[in-house]
């Protein structure tokens, strides 16, 4: 799905002074849900403290896990963290886009503590969904987002999805239409050697080819936080790498052989099926089934953040 313009409900001069008043509102301290290309923000100012306490109280995060600051361009994103030669090289390559930088910190205000959970390195990304980019031109500042889901839950792909997550904390709401990524950015941490936190919408052999071979997230939970067990998990239990569904089963199938309503992807592309897939297994779970049961997806370029939600839906560590 290429992005088409101002997409969906934000085109012309209506949403020009939509996109006005959600940054006044972000300016009052309130919170705004933001279209991404990867999928739906609830976004804050990242220097007000208490609007990101805000976030934190709206997703119910049981801790304080530090949030990505979201920011127009390359120059602000250089205002906030310190880019070394192959931070630069991956911003240069990747952005706008879904790529996240855990770097050191350069203004520790800017990027209020909270937002960073007390570490002194911050999360940086600019993505390139139009509205969200008009969003930070109009606030002039980094804006913190994660993704707009209450915590543990399938993050948000669509409009609809994001106001029934956490719509009713938020001021304004923004709507992109449904988000052509579908999964969240990478994550690459560039403190030593350069690791892989999350993998996501850039695959490993893309960053691989800028920065050269990735270390894995260490097990430390304080260098990769919000790595939890169970996440991403709809209410029915979820069953992996399922032959065929079984009787009171909803089924995620996958390829051209894949029978129902939710096939991720018919001719079995791994882009189409990663768009697809939370949207997908939130509308499995509006059916009550006893379990969701998924197809294999093979584990090659974007499989690997597919299979990284899955394993996280069916409550295994990855
Ligand atoms: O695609 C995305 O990244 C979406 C959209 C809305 O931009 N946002 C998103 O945010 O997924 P969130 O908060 O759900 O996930 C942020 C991830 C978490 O796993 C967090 O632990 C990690 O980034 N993170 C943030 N700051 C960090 C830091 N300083 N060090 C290590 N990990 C960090
Ligand atoms: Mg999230």
């Amino acid at each position: 799905r290429p992005d088409t313009g101002r997409g969906d409900g934000e085109r012309g001069p209506e949403g020009d002074a939509r996109i006005a008043q959600a940054a006044a509102a972000l300016r009052a301290g309130g919170l705004v849900l933001m279209p991404t290309e990867t999928v739906y923000g609830l976004a804050a100012d990242a220097a007000n403290a208490r609007a990101v306490a805000k976030v934190y109280e709206a997703k119910g995060r049981p801790s304080f896990n530090p949030l990505i600051a979201h920011v127009a361009d390359l120059a602000t994103a250089r205002r906030i963290a310190r880019f070394d030669a192959r931070a630069l090289a991956l911003a240069e390559r990747f952005w706008p886009g879904p790529l996240t930088l855990v770097l050191p910190a350069a203004d520790t205000e800017a990027v209020c503590d909270l937002a960073r959970a007390g570490l002194d390195t911050v999360a940086v990304r600019a993505p390139a969904h139009p509205v969200a980019h008009a969003l930070l031109e109009a606030f002039g500042g980094p804006l913190v987002a994660p993704s707009a889901n209450r915590s543990g839950r399938p993050s948000p792909t669509t409009f609809e999805d994001a106001v029934e997550e956490t719509g009713q904390a938020a001021a304004a709401a923004l709507d992109g239409g449904p988000c052509r990524v579908g999964l969240e950015s990478t994550v690459v941490a560039l403190l030593d050697a350069p690791r892989l936190l999350r993998p996501g919408a850039v695959t490993r052999a893309e960053i691989e080819a800028v920065v050269g071979p990735l270390s894995e997230a260490e097990a430390d939970a304080k260098r990769s936080p919000g790595r939890l067990a169970r996440h991403y998990a709809p209410n029915a239990p979820v069953r992996l790498e399922a032959a065929a569904p079984r009787p009171g089963e909803a089924w995620l199938s996958f390829g051209p052989e894949g029978q129902g309503p939710w096939n991720l992807s018919p001719t079995g592309d791994l882009a189409e099926a990663a768009a697809n897939l939370f949207a997908y297994l939130r509308a499995a779970d509006r059916t009550g089934p006893a379990a969701i049961a998924v197809a294999p997806i093979p584990e090659t370029g974007l499989g690997e953040a597919i299979n990284d939600r899955l394993r996280r839906a069916a409550g295994f560590v990855g």
